[in-house]
């Protein structure tokens, strides 16, 4: 099985090609004879980085390989500035195809589930300052996406979970269907590998392409993606970046999001309990469960984040499942309101 899914962005249109076995046959169509730079991490560098050079060598590609440890600390400039130096010899990740040369093209290869439904759509990119995560970035088109859903047979549960809470995400902000299948498929979703998850990761990418292709540059809907994320990054940012994955962070900023919306824009609680139940099938934290940072701790990071305007954090709020509402300002007790209700939820 394979699909195809286009991002319809003009000039700099492109197609994720997604199924089990696409390192093999994913790159059908692309340019020939190219040189380039392979930038993985050692984890995966031992698992794919043969498979992935075999297949461009068979398209006549000269493949440079770089590898960085693995985890959030190699997303920093040093490392940009590394990868940059090795593309002189080879061509280019991320941040560092954008900023070489002013821009090389580039293939994105997700391996998690995260950067499948996700990352790697969209262009955006990143790199974190000590300062805060994703401070320096540019919006950067791939040519390809590859999204190899074996590769998430190596994967752990945990990551799987996490990438699983975007998931959700697409289902709360623009497709009540997907999220009752999910509802319907929780059991079968929970652990890998699964069976009806191409058309999962092919619905998300279609979801994200839509709004991308609306707005590209985030000026306006698209920040309905960030749904979830306006605690979540204050979670990772308390935590360091280390005591929760991303999609961790972002199911509880979710479930915190939902609680708000209840609260002031009428969010049914039977949508917002549907929606904390998800979660948990899916294995995701609650965050009562997690480290209970306090009100001030939380509210003193959330006006640090690069989206919060005047020292006041916007919101995307839920009026239904499938449909969100973005830029909402919120009055502070609501917003501690919902944040100490939810720390007081039994698991
Ligand atoms: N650009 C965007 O729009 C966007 C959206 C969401 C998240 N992000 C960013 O993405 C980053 C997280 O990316 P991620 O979740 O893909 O994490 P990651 O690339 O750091 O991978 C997580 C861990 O899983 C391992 N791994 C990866 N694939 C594997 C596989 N197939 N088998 C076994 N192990 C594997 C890696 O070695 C690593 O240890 C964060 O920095 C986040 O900010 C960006
Ligand atoms: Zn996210």
């Amino acid at each position: 099985m394979a699909t195809t899914v286009r991002v319809e962005l003009g000039e700099r249109s492109y197609e994720i090609r997604i199924g089990a076995g696409a390192l093999d046959w994913g790159w059908a169509g692309l340019p020939r004879e190219c040189r380039a730079l392979l930038v993985t991490d050692h984890r995966v560098e031992a698992l794919y980085a043969e498979r992935c050079e075999a297949a461009l060598r068979a398209l006549g590609w000269q493949v440079t390989r770089e590898v960085v440890p693995a985890g959030e600390a190699s997303k920093c400039m040093a490392m940009v500035e590394r990868l940059c130096a090795r593309a002189v010899e080879g061509g280019l990740a991320g941040y560092a195809a954008a900023s070489y040369l002013r821009g090389v093209r580039f293939v994105q290869v997700p391996t998690t589930l995260l950067a499948m439904v996700d990352s790697s759509v969209g262009g955006k990119t990143g790199v974190n300052l000590p300062q805060g995560k994703n401070l320096v970035g540019a919006f950067h088109q791939p040519m390809r996406v590859v999204a190899d859903l074996a590769c998430l047979d190596t994967l752990s549960e945990r990551e799987y979970a996490a990438g699983m809470a975007e998931v959700v995400k697409y289902g709360v902000i623009r497709d009540a269907g997907l999220f009752a299948q999910l509802e319907a498929d929780a059991a079968g979703l929970r652990g890998v590998p699964v069976a009806p998850l191409e058309g999962i990761v092919a619905r998300c990418c279609r979801l994200k392409a839509e709004v991308v292709a609306e707005d590209e540059r985030e000026g306006g809907v698209r920040a309905v993606l960030n749904f979830g994320h306006t605690l979540g990054h204050a979670l990772e940012a308390l935590g360091e970046y280390q005591a929760c994955l991303h999609g961790e962070a972002v199911a509880m900023g979710m479930e915190y999001a939902a609680a708000l919306s209840e609260r002031v824009c009428g969010f049914p609680a039977a949508e917002r309990e549907r929606l904390v139940r998800l979660l948990r099938a899916l294995g995701l934290p609650a965050l009562a469960a997690g480290p209970a940072h306090s009100w001030s701790d939380i509210r003193r990071v959330m006006t640090r984040d690069k989206k919060a305007s005047g020292g006041l954090p916007r919101f995307v709020l839920a009026e239904r499942l499938g449909r969100v509402r973005f830029g909402c300002e919120v009055d502070e007790d609501a917003l501690r309101g919902a944040y100490e209700w939810c720390l007081a939820q039994a698991g």
